[in-house]
């Protein structure tokens, strides 16, 4: 089964809220309806194509002169499960906070860190989302779809996904050509919560034992107190990346700036807090035209109402220029620009 829509409004389907429009709209519900699509209406496969999971990671510039593939696909199964670990599979039309308190409830641990991460399970490998100490890459075991050009399914292993720091192989080299319709997971049954990052430790003593269901609350309420609720308040998490730099360069830049966010990587590199830069150079709740630096995270752009794709755009290049030229840092983007 499919819906098709032409002409369709995405006001609803970004969480920047901005009204763009696109020529057609198409959402699966199940994993063989891209091919019935196609058979009834082929000229769908000439069109320029854009994969949306929930909306949340996407600016449009303008309205999209093309084909939107959305996915109502639902439903979980357990592949595999033994005395130590679970493989669940999941529609990636479900959305993911749902699946996470589903994995809570049950005692699995894996993704419990990313509590309230908006958007849908199909969209969490694509980026490889990921918060307070945990990505979703650790705990994803397959991933299957449809090659849109050849309407059959392929299903990419862990390592064929070819996970990195909010990327994959399907935000690159598959991008618009392969339709996630199910993310496996696999799970521990028993475990430790990871409350390494920041405050978490202090908080979930607060809230008691460290637990599935604490350090859950726990990322819910940092969660809630620095990230505007896009329900409310039109953003998509991070507008940038922490920027990967040299050690050498990080240090330059901690004599600048004592306190600097440095998190170690692979030998000779780390990644450097970009809300930091953005908030030391002065830009935290800054407004330009209808868009905002988020005052409690100046990593995060809002929609204040009103805005178009273009004003959170042009609020982005001259945060970009203005911290290249103060830094020399070179800002990249994690939101996807849809021209
Ligand atoms: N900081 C500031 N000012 C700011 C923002 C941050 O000084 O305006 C400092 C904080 O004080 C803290 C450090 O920077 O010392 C890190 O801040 P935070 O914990 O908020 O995390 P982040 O590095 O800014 C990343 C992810 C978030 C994720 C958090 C928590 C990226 C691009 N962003 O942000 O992910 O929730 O860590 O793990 O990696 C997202 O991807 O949309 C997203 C929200």
């Amino acid at each position: 089964m499919y819906k098709l829509v032409p002409n369709f409004s995405l006001k609803d389907h970004n969480s920047f809220g901005v009204d763009a429009g696109a020529s057609y709209w198409l959402t699966l519900t199940s994993p063989d309806s891209w091919k019935e699509a196609i058979a009834r209406y082929p000229h769908l496969l000439q069109e320029e194509r854009l994969i949306i999971g929930g909306g949340t990671n996407l600016l449009f510039l303008s309205d999209y002169d093309g084909l939107i593939i959305g996915t109502d696909i639902c439903g979980y199964s357990i592949a595999y499960q033994d005395s130590t670990i679970v493989d669940i599979t999941v529609g990636s039309g479900v959305d993911w906070d749902d699946f996470v308190a589903y994995c809570v409830e049950n005692g699995w641990y894996g993704v419990e860190n990313l509590s309230l991460i908006p958007g849908k399970v199909g969209a969490a490998p694509v980026q490889n989302i990921g918060a307070y100490g945990a990505e979703a890459a650790s705990v994803i075991h397959c991933v299957d779809g449809i090659n849109l050009d050849t309407c059959e399914p392929e299903c990419y292993s862990h390592d064929q996904c070819r996970f990195s720091y909010r990327s994959s192989i399907f935000k690159e080299k598959l991008s618009g050509k392969f339709m996630i319709t199910a993310v496996t997971f696999r799970l521990k049954k028993q475990g430790e919560v990871d409350s390494s990052y920041g405050d978490m430790k202090r908080i979930i003593t607060d809230l008691g034992e460290p637990n599935l269901l604490n350090l859950r609350r726990a990322v819910i309420q940092i969660r809630e107190s620095k990230l505007p609720d896009p329900r409310k308040v039109g953003n998509a998490g991070s507008f940038f990346k922490n920027p990967v730099v040299t050690e050498e360069v990080a240090w330059a830049l901690e004599e600048l700036l004592p306190g600097l966010p440095v998190y170690q990587l692979s030998e000779g590199y780390v990644k450097i807090g970009a809300g930091f830069l953005i908030e030391k150079a002065g830009w935290k709740g800054v407004q330009m035209g209808h868009a905002a630096v988020h005052d409690r995270q100046a990593l995060v752009l809002v929609n204040r109402g009103g805005a178009t794709g273009q004003d959170i755009f042009e609020l982005s290049l001259a945060i970009q220029k203005d911290i290249f030229e103060k830094y020399g840092v070179a800002l990249e983007r994690e939101v996807q620009v849809i021209e």
